[in-house]
Parts: structure tokens; C-alpha cells; sequence
């Protein structure tokens, strides 16, 4: 299941730009974590930003990534984020790590949020390692405006878990901290048997730990769950055959034109190779920057991003990734 909870639709990019800043601070939070802290270079403002949102990280090597925010989201003049070195990712954690230093110039787009925090009289946050980082703001707004909370963090090791002690530390007996070589996994059963009146969970983390809690909220209220995840769904992407093998078309209903999808394109591709531009980022489904407006048609959605019922409308769509189940999809381009 895939944001089994969403709430609010996610937000499309604001703009196709980036805004050249640069690497103010770089400090390590953790085993095999940094934090970098961005900034303008003139010092001058950013766009403003609220908890769960995320930025494009455009690295100097070329490739770009998406960060979730764990800063200040009141400090106006710094971007603050986390970054795990992935030993087995395509490459952009490691020029975090071992290449990008203090000064150097980076790309960032967004903010964006796909992860926006609902009003709710108490909240339960579960993190799972970096999936910490969007619920640091979370936790502060929640402590801003008085509200419950608990926060139920696990990881690998004590040593590898970003911003644990600090946690622990500034806010008691409402964090709990769950290093799997301490502890096991973490003991969701026990903290999701009963379902707690008008609170709302939100959980990052790795897919297992969000398979997991999405399972132990079956029977809580519709709506209690929000998830985010940094990778793309096997279900919803290699492991799922596309709905309609056959190619279809795509009309554009504002510029009048129709491009043809073959089953190896994706309605990305096809949409770029007919001069049709289109913003986009992640291209994996995970990000929501090529969020289009489907008229007519019904997708075959294959992303991260929508929820259940967003996708029930049928009246968007992430084409980096998603297909049509019928002949033809309408879009609003
Ligand atoms: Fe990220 Fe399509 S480009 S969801």
C-alpha cells in the first residue's frame, strides 16, 4: 500500500527553476549521516516551507536527489538536510559524503510537500533510520502548538540513528529509542493494537517498516496513517505489469496535439520526444514534480505519491511513471 492515508493532494512544483545556493555547513549527525546547511549567497531569503516538505538537491556532479527538510522552518535564510550514504545507490549520497564541501555551489528546487502534517488533537510518529528527518519538523510544530505526541524511532545501531540523543534528550519519555541490535524490531503490535482516539500516525522510514505499520493500522480509523516513502513501490512499479500492453495515445487537450505511447516509453519520454516539455526530478514516481491533470482517460498509476483514494479519482497522474489503462488519456497540457 502506498500513502494509505493521504489527506491533501500533493503539491505541484511551484516552478521549473532552481535556485542556486551554496553549502554553508557540513557536519556529521550520525554513523554514515551528514547534514548540510544551505543557504543563499547573498544571505538572502528562501521560499518559506512547512513540515514534511522536501527539495531537489542538484549536486555539481549532475545528478539530482531528493531531501526531505529537517531544519527550522521559521529560520528563513538556511535550508537545513540529512544525508545517509547509500552503499548501494546511484551514486549522489557518496558526492555528498566524499566530494561536496563547504562553499561548493548546489541546485535546489522546491520546496515541495507530499507529506503535509494534518491538524490533530495528538500524533504518533514512527521512524524508521533517515526517516527521521521529515518528522523533526513535525515533532516541532506539534511542540509549538502544545499537541501530543510520542515519537517511536528505530534503528540499526544507538550510534547510526541522527538526532537520537538530542531527542531524547530535549523532549524525555515521549521519544523512544529502539536500536534493533538493543531491542529487536520495533514492537509495533504493541503500540498500534489499539487505536488512539483522533490521533494521527506518521511514519517515514524503510519500505518493510512502512508495510509493517500500514498493516498494524488496518483497524484504526480511515485517514489515522500517513506515509512517505524515499523509494519506489515494487508493487506499484517493476513488479506490476502495466494494465494495457498496446500502445495509446495521450491528447493534449490545451495545445491540441496527440502523442503516441509505445509499451517500452513512458508517457514522459514520449511527451519530451515529441518537444513537449515537462518538469520532473525523481522520474521514479517518488518525488509528485510532474503531477499533470488527467481529463479524461483512466490511469494506470504506478507511483509513490497519490493515495489510494487520489488515485480512485482518476483525475491526476505522475506520467514519469504512470501508464493508461485504455486506448487514449486526456491531459490538461
Ligand atoms: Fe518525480 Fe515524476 S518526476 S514523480
Amino acid at each position: 500500500m502506498t500513502n494509505p492515508s493521504t489527506t491533501a493532494p500533493p503539491e505541484r512544483a511551484p516552478a521549473p527553476d532552481t535556485a542556486a545556493l551554496v553549502v554553508r555547513a557540513k557536519e556529521p549527525v550520525a554513523e554514515g549521516v551528514v547534514s548540510l546547511t544551505l543557504a543563499r549567497p547573498d544571505g538572502g531569503r528562501l521560499p518559506d516551507w512547512t513540515p514534511g516538505s522536501h527539495i531537489d538537491l542538484v549536486l555539481p556532479g549532475g545528478s539530482t536527489r531528493q531531501y526531505s527538510l529537517c531544519g527550522d522552518r521559521w529560520d528563513p535564510y538556511t535550508y537545513r538536510i540529512a544525508v545517509l550514504r547509500e552503499p548501494h545507490g546511484r551514486g549522489g549520497s557518496a558526492e555528498v559524503h566524499d566530494r561536496l564541501a563547504v562553499g561548493d555551489p548546489v541546485g535546489v528546487g522546491g520546496p515541495r510537500n507530499n507529506f503535509p502534517q494534518a491538524p490533530a488533537p495528538g500524533f504518533l510518529f514512527i521512524a524508521g533510520g533517515i526517516g527521521i528527518t521529515p518528522l523533526l519538523p513535525m515533532i516541532r510544530q506539534a511542540e509549538l502548538l502544545g499537541t501530543e505526541w510520542t515519537l517511536l524511532y528505530g534503528g540499526r545501531t544507538r550510534a547510526s540513528m541522527a538526532f537520537a540523543a538530542d531527542l531524547a534528550e530535549a523532549h524525555g519519555d515521549r521519544v523512544h529509542l529502539a536500536p534493533e541490535d538493543e531491542y529487536g524490531l520495533l514492537d509495533l503490535d504493541s503500540w498500534l493494537s489499539r487505536p488512539l482516539p483522533d490521533h494521527k500516525v506518521y511514519c517515514c522510514g524503510p519500505a518493510p517498516l512502512l508495510t509493517a505499520v500500514a498493516r498494524a493500522c488496518a483497524h484504526w480509523p480511515p485517514h489515522s496513517l500517513r506515509t512517505e516513502r524515499f523509494t519506489a513501490t515494487a508493487t506499484a512499479t517493476a513488479l506490476a505489469a502495466p494494465a494495457h500492453l498496446a500502445p495509446f495515445e495521450v491528447e493534449l487537450r490545451r495545445t491540441g496535439r496527440t502523442v503516441t505511447v509505445t509499451p517500452g516509453a513512458s508517457v514522459l519520454q514520449a511527451l519530451r520526444g515529441a518537444g513537449v516539455d515537462l518538469l520532473s526530478s525523481c522520474e521514479q514516481g517518488t518525488c509528485g514534480t510532474c503531477l499533470t491533470t488527467v481529463l479524461d482517460g483512466i490511469p494506470d498509476h504506478r507511483d509513490s505519491v497519490l493515495a489510494d483514494h487520489q488515485r480512485a479519482a482518476n483525475d491526476c497522474m505522475l506520467p514519469c511513471v504512470s501508464r493508461s489503462r485504455g486506448d487514449r488519456l486526456v491531459l490538461d497540457l
